[in-house]
């Protein structure tokens, strides 16, 4: 592909899975926000109404981010690191994830956030480069040019295991909260 344009991102058919989702699921929110939240891939909910987060995992996810730092739906970015739903919400392939790679540093490299949160080991891995999973790596902060991020669970897994991965997340969003450029 020659140079690379968001606005090509719909259209993308650089893997397997551009023939099994209904759409793409682009990132939203203001272009010039703050803080990035990146999950794994879409699901169900999202495939079929076109925005990360929706189902019942986005709704625990955006309801901790409103409790811990005050966020509305429409103060952060989100986005997902693989851009289409792998079938039966089967965890995306390393050529999948390698053919979307460039799609979210460019997502990155446009938004520009000062903040990033990694939901998930996917999303961990994708963003930060760990290679141990969030059980591991969770709260610890990375800084990068202009900003910093961590890595916490993915909300899915807050789902089934309760209120003690919830309290974690808490605490890990408060990290990246009192994080001071
Ligand atoms: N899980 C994710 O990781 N991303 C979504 O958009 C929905 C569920």
């Amino acid at each position: 592909m020659s140079e690379r344009h968001l606005a090509d991102l719909p259209r993308c058919d650089l893997c397997e899975l551009s023939r099994t989702r209904t759409r793409v699921v682009l990132g939203t929110g203001p272009r010039d926000a703050r803080l990035l939240v990146v999950g794994e891939a879409p699901g169900r909910e999202e495939d079929l109404g076109g925005r990360p987060f929706v189902g019942r995992s986005g709704q625990l996810l955006r309801r901790l981010i409103a409790e811990e730092w005050g966020l509305g739906e429409d103060d952060y970015l989100i986005t997902n690191a693989v851009k289409c739903r792998p079938p039966n919400n089967r965890t995306p392939r390393p050529r999948e994830l390698a053919a979307c790679r460039p799609w979210l540093d460019l997502e990155r490299a446009t938004w520009r956030p000062e903040r990033v949160l990694a939901v998930g080991n996917v999303a961990a891995r994708a963003v930060f480069g760990f290679r141990d999973g969030v059980g591991t790596v969770h709260g610890q902060l990375v800084t990068f040019e202009g900003g910093a991020g961590l890595a916490t669970y993915h909300p899915a897994a807050a789902l089934r295991g309760g209120p003690n991965v919830v309290a974690v997340m808490r605490e890990d969003l408060r990290v990246l909260a009192r994080w001071n450029p």
